[in-house]
């Protein structure tokens, strides 16, 4: 068998998501034309062509600019839908899905407009072999207070939220200045993750676990730099959200053969695979385990193992 069917074939969960980083350079341009937002490419070819990073602000500063295409509810349901779609085609089972809240009321989008657009598109592609669960992600770079006020706008949606995680820019945004509002949305019920490890140091990844409770890291990467921490990793069986495709195009690894997926997996740690901010990084969830897989000569065990790691990995 291909090691194309043979992913194909493995059921897998998906917890590493950014809905807003799956918007193709085609929807981006329909969005943008359906709500006459200005637009500082030519065509679908120059906006592809401007996916060049050498890190990850280099990337995040035109995450950002993407995400004002999107202004309506339709607009939240269309690339929820989209990405809902090729996720099912790529035999995904669970989908734990991160949205930036703060990214669209800062712009004076409501969050009513994102949550029920959000939701529409969920309600509309679940079904009894697909599972799709929101987890809000608080951006680093703003201030704790202005990540207490999402939370707090985010009450009326407690029971579609499942968890809160923490992304943006890593370097010089260390989790432990987030203390008091992961404290405050542990007693508020919801599950934790944080991004930590894919730029910043094995510190974070610390601080991550220690300080704010986290109980699944996103990437995680830098903790090969420290055995102490591995030994915990494994140890506490707390799983990895890897994603491969991402770490190339972000420079976070040269060349896939230096990706850390299999000395994790070597390490005992549950590490999975998932595809980011697919729209930018060239590839969705089967195509981050096509890579992986061939760059790192995964054997078919390797790769069952890392399916079964994505659903053990879930949060329900
Ligand atoms: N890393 C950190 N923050 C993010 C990312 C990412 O890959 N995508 C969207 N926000
Ligand atoms: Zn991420």
């Amino acid at each position: 068998m291909s090691v194309e069917s043979l992913v194909q074939s493995l059921q897998k969960a998906e917890l590493h998501i950014h809905i807003e980083g799956s918007i193709e350079p085609e929807l981006m341009f329909k969005l943008a034309g359906r709500n006459n937002v200005e637009f500082p490419y030519e065509s679908v070819t120059d906006l592809r062509a401007a996916y060049e990073f050498s890190n990850l602000q280099d990337f995040l500063d035109l995450y950002y600019d993407g995400i004002n295409v999107l202004r309506e509810e339709q607009d939240f349901f269309d690339m929820t839908c989209e990405y809902l779609d090729r996720a099912k085609a790529d035999n995904v089972n669970h989908v734990e899905l991160f949205f930036d809240p703060q990214a669209h009321t800062d712009r004076g989008i409501s969050l009513d407009t994102v949550m029920q657009g959000l939701s529409r598109a969920i309600r509309e592609k679940e079904d009894k072999n697909f599972k799709v669960r929101p987890i809000m992600c608080l951006l680093r770079h703003l201030s704790e207070s202005e990540a207490f006020g999402a939370l707090e706008l985010a009450e009326p949606y407690r029971d579609t939220i499942l968890g809160v995680g923490l992304d943006s820019s890593e370097v010089g945004h260390p989790p432990s200045k987030f203390r008091n509002v992961f404290e405050e949305a542990r007693k508020q019920g919801y599950r934790l993750v944080a991004h930590a490890g894919e730029e910043g140091p094995p510190e974070y990844i610390w601080e991550a676990l220690d300080v704010l409770g986290v109980e699944r890291l996103d990437h995680g990467n830098r903790a090969l730099e420290d055995s102490t921490l591995m030994k915990r990793l494994e140890r506490e069986k707390i799983p990895l959200t890897m994603c491969p495709l991402s770490n190339l195009k972000l420079c976070v690894v040269d060349t896939l053969k230096e990706h850390p997926l299999r000395r994790m997996l070597d390490a005992g740690i549950v590490a999975t695979i998932n595809s980011d901010d697919p729209a930018y990084f060239g590839g969705y969830i089967n195509e981050n385990y096509v890579a992986v897989a061939k760059a790192l000569n995964l054997s078919e065990s390797e790769l069952g193992k890392l399916a079964t790691n994505s659903q053990i990995a879930r949060f329900n």
